[in-house]
């Protein structure tokens, strides 16, 4: 059922079910964060690995008393300033938070979610939602009611439908070493903003499953067709004569064949609005039957890093 009453909602998560929730960020395929059978039940619709941690969203800053403990100082000052927002906090967990949710870490991931539906829900419900992107594991995140229904249609109880994600890329996850921010994940908070805060954070982006699985994540964020890098769209698709090609570019590139569909992130190429748009022209492109999608990284700032991030785990490396 797809809806956007959250009575409906809080009716079939307090039963146990999945449901599929919208945020500024992408939309979640949410359940009851307390309770270890809705819990696994995401871990099975998505078909994701159990050592991969979930983040808890809560409908305050205040509710992370309730998730964390110790909380260092530049952690709430990063709360204060950035929720509810597209900002994930990775701190002390608290003893009773499942070890199913957090793969047996120490850790916890929470953050306050900026959509005001998904808000609502979570000020009403008696518990918080643990919410993985909604895509099967290593599939390209869904931005719309839509992307969710092709996924997941069969699979779950509820959409809840909040509309297009405003934001389009994943939560800027944040961890503390020894009192030190450390950046996990690129997201929709450039870094740039996040050190105007708090000052010189450490990257460690490289890869966010755990050490006990190395190369286990060969792709992630990737669409079903087969995408590359290109460093001369033009050269490329003359090198594949007879294949049906799609083009996934920043801004509109010039002379390319009739035949070959582009798709254009933002026509003046401002990254904010590419970044909106990158699943959704994924989603677009995989819908094309296309033999091969052409990309190429964008200029490497503010959200031109989660962009490119995204990129460089959806292409397929030659090894
Ligand atoms: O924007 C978002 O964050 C979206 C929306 C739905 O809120 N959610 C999302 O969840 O992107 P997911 O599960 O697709 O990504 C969560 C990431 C994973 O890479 C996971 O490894 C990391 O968060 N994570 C969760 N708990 C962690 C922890 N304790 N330590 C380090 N990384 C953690
Ligand atoms: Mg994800």
């Amino acid at each position: 059922m797809i809806t956007s009453d959250i009575n409906l909602a809080i009716e079939s998560l307090k039963k146990g079910n999945v449901i599929a929730i919208p945020t500024e960020t992408v939309y979640g395929l949410a359940g009851n964060a307390f309770e270890e059978s809705s819990v696994n039940k995401i871990f099975k619709i998505k078909n994701r690995p159990s050592f991969n941690p979930l983040i808890v969203h809560v409908p305050n800053p205040k509710y992370i008393n309730k998730i964390a403990q110790n909380i260092p100082k530049i952690a709430q000052k990063l709360s204060k300033h950035f929720w509810p927002g597209p900002l994930t906090l990775v701190l002390e967990k608290q003893k009773h938070i499942s070890d199913i949710v957090t793969a047996g870490k120490s850790t916890v991931a929470v953050r306050v979610p900026n959509h005001k539906l998904t808000l609502d829900l979570l000020s009403k419900l008696p518990f918080p939602l643990v919410a993985p992107s909604a895509n099967p594991f290593g599939f390209t995140s869904s931005t719309s009611a839509d992307h969710v229904i092709e996924y997941f249609a069969d699979k779950i109880d509820l959409i809840l439908d909040g509309g297009v994600s405003l934001k389009g890329i994943e939560s800027t996850i944040i961890g503390f070493e020894n009192d030190n921010a450390v950046l996990y994940r690129h997201g929709s908070i450039p870094i740039e903003e996040i050190e105007k805060i708090i000052g010189k954070v450490e990257i460690k982006n490289k890869n966010n499953l755990s050490p006990e699985a190395p190369g286990m994540l060969k792709r992630h964020y990737a669409p079903k067709t087969k995408i590359v890098f290109s460093n001369d769209f033009i050269k490329s698709i003359k090198s594949y004569p007879n294949k049906k090609i799609g083009i996934l570019c920043l801004k509109k590139i010039k002379k390319i064949p009739k035949s070959v569909h582009q798709e254009v992130l933002s026509s003046d190429g401002n990254l904010n609005e590419a970044a909106k748009n990158l699943y959704a022209s994924l989603h677009k492109l995989d819908r094309l039957n296309l033999d091969l999608i052409l990309t190429s990284i964008v200029p490497e700032y503010e959200l031109g890093r989660s962009i490119n991030d995204r990129l460089r785990r959806a292409v397929e490396v030659e090894n």
